[in-house]
Formats: C-alpha cells, sequence, structure tokens
C-alpha cells in the first residue's frame, strides 16, 4: 500500500482528483468506481471544477457506485442516486445511462445484488475504485463480520454506521436499516484502489488498517493484501500513524 501524506483535507482532495484525472485523460473509457459520504466530496468539487476549467470529459465514463440504502426512492435528497447527482453528475459531461449504483427500491433485492455484481464484470470490472472508510473499519457498506469472498450482497447496517449516518437524516430512527454493497471481493477486484481517510474520528481506523493483522472484523483491513492501493490522508487522520 502507498501512504500519501497530505497536511489539509484541501490538499488530499486536489491530489486524489488530479490523480483520477490524468487517468481518464489516459484511458477515455475508464469505470471508475465511486463513494459517497463527506470524503470524497472534495474530489467531485475539484473534478467539476477541472471539467469546466480544462474540459475533461466523462462521455466515455462508466461509473460504478459502492452502495445504495434498501427502501429509498431515488428521488430521495438522502438517497445515493440523489447525492451522486448533486455532487457530481449533474455537473459534468457524463451520459446519465452511463452511471450505475444498486437498485435499492428493486422488487426482487437478491436478484438485484446478482444483477449490478454481473452488470460490473459485463464491463470488464472497475479500474479504480474510490473508497472511504467507517470508524469501525467498514469500505462499502461492508460491515464487521462481512466475509472476504463476499460479492454484492444485502447488509443490515450497524447501529454506529446508522448513527455516523444519521446527520444526513431528521433523525436516527429515519436512517435506513438495510442497504446494497458491493462486496469485499466485488471491491478487492478493481484493478486499482484509491482510499480517502480524512479528520480526527478516522485516526483510529487508519492505524488499525495499517498496523493491524488482516480480519474480517476489521473489513479494511482486506486492502493490505491488494497489489495496488494508495491511501490518501490528511494530518488529522494520520495523527496515530508511526
Ligand atoms: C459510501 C460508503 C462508506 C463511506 C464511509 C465513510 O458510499 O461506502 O463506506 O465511505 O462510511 O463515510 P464518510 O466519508 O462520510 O466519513
Amino acid at each position: 500500500m502507498k501512504l500519501i501524506k497530505t497536511s489539509t483535507y484541501e490538499e488530499l482532495s486536489q491530489m486524489a482528483a488530479a490523480q483520477i484525472i490524468s487517468k481518464i485523460h489516459a484511458n477515455p473509457s475508464l469505470k471508475l468506481g465511486l463513494a459517497t459520504g463527506s470524503t470524497p466530496t472534495g474530489v467531485y468539487k475539484r473534478l467539476i471544477q477541472d471539467h469546466g476549467e480544462n474540459k475533461t470529459t466523462y462521455k466515455q465514463v462508466n461509473t460504478f457506485n459502492l452502495d445504495e440504502y434498501i427502501e429509498i426512492s431515488k428521488k430521495d435528497p438522502n438517497s445515493y442516486h440523489y447525492f451522486m447527482c448533486e455532487n457530481l453528475f449533474d455537473h459534468i459531461d457524463i451520459p446519465l445511462e452511463q452511471t450505475h449504483i444498486p437498485d435499492g427500491t428493486a422488487k426482487d433485492l437478491e436478484e438485484e445484488c446478482k444483477r449490478y455484481e454481473q452488470f460490473i464484470q459485463d464491463h470488464g470490472g472497475i479500474d479504480l475504485q474510490i473508497l472511504g472508510i467507517g470508524q469501525n473499519g467498514h469500505i462499502g457498506f461492508n460491515e464487521p463480520g462481512t466475509s472476504f469472498s463476499s460479492r454484492t450482497h444485502i447488509i443490515n447496517l450497524s447501529e454506529s454506521t446508522r448513527k455516523a449516518n444519521s446527520r444526513f437524516f431528521k433523525s436516527l430512527e429515519d436512517v435506513p436499516r438495510q442497504a446494497i454493497t458491493m462486496g469485499i471481493a466485488s471491491i478487492m477486484a478493481s484493478k486499482e484502489i484509491f482510499l480517502l481517510v480524512s479528520g480526527a474520528s478516522k485516526a483510529e481506523a487508519l492505524a488499525r488498517l495499517v498496523n493491524g493483522e488482516v480480519s474480517e472484523s476489521f473489513p479494511a483491513t482486506v486492502l493490505n493484501s491488494h497489489k495496488n492501493v494508495t491511501i490518501f490522508a490528511d494530518k488529522e487522520a494520520s495523527a496515530l500513524l508511526p
């Protein structure tokens, strides 16, 4: 794993965005895996800014999001469909039909998981996956205890994840209890991974990932066994590293 320490969140976002942009220039039909949450929004802002200023085009890019809540309509401001349109898709020239997110409102959710997994494979897999990390070590919504051999599946969200994400909802009660997420094996199949880690609340998780043993009880530790991972971490997040 390569670790890039930055002094600020802005620098982290700038550096990760610059690398993503150069990969799109090198391969205009890049298959890009995306995450939601607070951490990648700075990167998305810079991709939008660069698209405006330098005309980097996404006309041939396909995106694949990690996860989506179950039973939240795509139009709901708390859905990840809505989040991605607001934070990225509506501001670049990517055709919406080339943006892919699991459908948490599908009638047959098990079937939807299978379809999404197969769909990614039919596209030849993900070239570059952007990840954030939960304080409990989750990647995607793969909570502690999720099998490293898991593919896209339905997950029961842990109370700590629901609490952490309740900041986006009116109350904790409104936070969904389940989500569809790419599995750990689906994530590990990506050719390259960028993990973005920002803020003091992630310092323990990052230290455990970098120093710790590889264990399903802390899902992100699986990244130690991937050949091409770059971690971008700001000063606060790196505070507990040696
Ligand atoms: C989001 C996702 C999650 C987040 C993680 C960190 O699609 O899969 O794993 O990356 O919960 O979220 P933030 O960035 O809000 O701290």
